[in-house]
């Protein structure tokens, strides 16, 4: 059954000194889920924020879905954190976790969705035993740390596998992408299966209005969404 397609703006690329305003324009234009990139400098040579700007953004927006994208190393020691500041899904790459599965739980257990996350170089198949635990599979389409890096084309067959092998196992995960997503790329997406769009520079491009921003670039994932068999 096709999935619903949703709009993630990602706030790295908004203008941090007004988070909240930047988050509320993108949700008007469309966007239902906010993605929150958490980066410490050492899984990711980057580095954003933490659990108080979480918390600052579940109560400046309390319905907001804050889908927390955790670029960190030893999640487990910072997702209970995360979750008592207000995230409503929490994604773990899969290349800093020893222990996937207990992770996922983890996440389950303090009330959120989990999510799992593949870098470019990390194969599909490495998620075979986790895929009935969690809520999202977020396929990166780009190297993670950094807004407004280019679309890497190879993300496509990734998650046309991911929504071949949910097809046929029957089972629910939403098909999430993040990296590089923006009008001349967001069709190709959703028509290989991604359900669940994430972008940054597309929507905060600060050249144009956010809500309109973010407007065309769901009306372009729902016309693309019509065509995908
Ligand atoms: C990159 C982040 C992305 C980033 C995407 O490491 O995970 O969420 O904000 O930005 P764009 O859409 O500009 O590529
Ligand atoms: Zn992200």
């Amino acid at each position: 059954m096709p999935m619903a397609i949703e709009l993630a703006p990602s706030l790295l690329s908004a203008n941090f000194a007004e988070l909240g305003d930047a988050a509320q324009a993108a949700l008007e234009g469309g966007g239902s889920v906010l993605h929150l990139d958490i980066m410490d400098g050492h899984f990711v040579p980057n580095i954003t924020f933490g659990p108080p700007v979480v918390a600052s953004l579940r109560k400046a927006l309390p319905d907001a879905v804050l889908d927390c994208h955790l670029m960190i190393e030893n999640p487990d020691a910072f997702i209970p954190a995360f979750a008592e500041a207000g995230a409503n899904w929490i994604s773990v790459h899969q290349e800093a976790c020893v222990h996937l599965n207990r992770t996922l739980h983890l996440i389950s257990s303090l009330g959120c969705k989990p999510g799992v996350v593949i870098n470019p170089a990390t194969p599909v198949h490495t998620l075979d035993e986790v895929l009935d635990l969690v809520h999202h599979v977020l396929v990166m389409s780009v190297n993670p740390g950094f807004g407004g890096q280019r679309f890497l084309p190879a993300s496509l067959q990734k998650i046309e596998t991911l929504a071949r092998i949910r097809e046929s196992r029957g089972l629910s995960y939403r098909i999430e992408v993040d990296g590089g997503i923006a009008l001349d790329t967001v069709g190709d997406v959703v028509r290989a299966g991604a359900d669940l769009l994430v972008s940054g520079n597309g929507v905060f491009n600060h050249h144009a209005d956010v809500r309109e921003n973010a407007a065309r670039l769901l009306a372009a994932a729902r016309s693309a969404a019509l065509v995908r068999t």
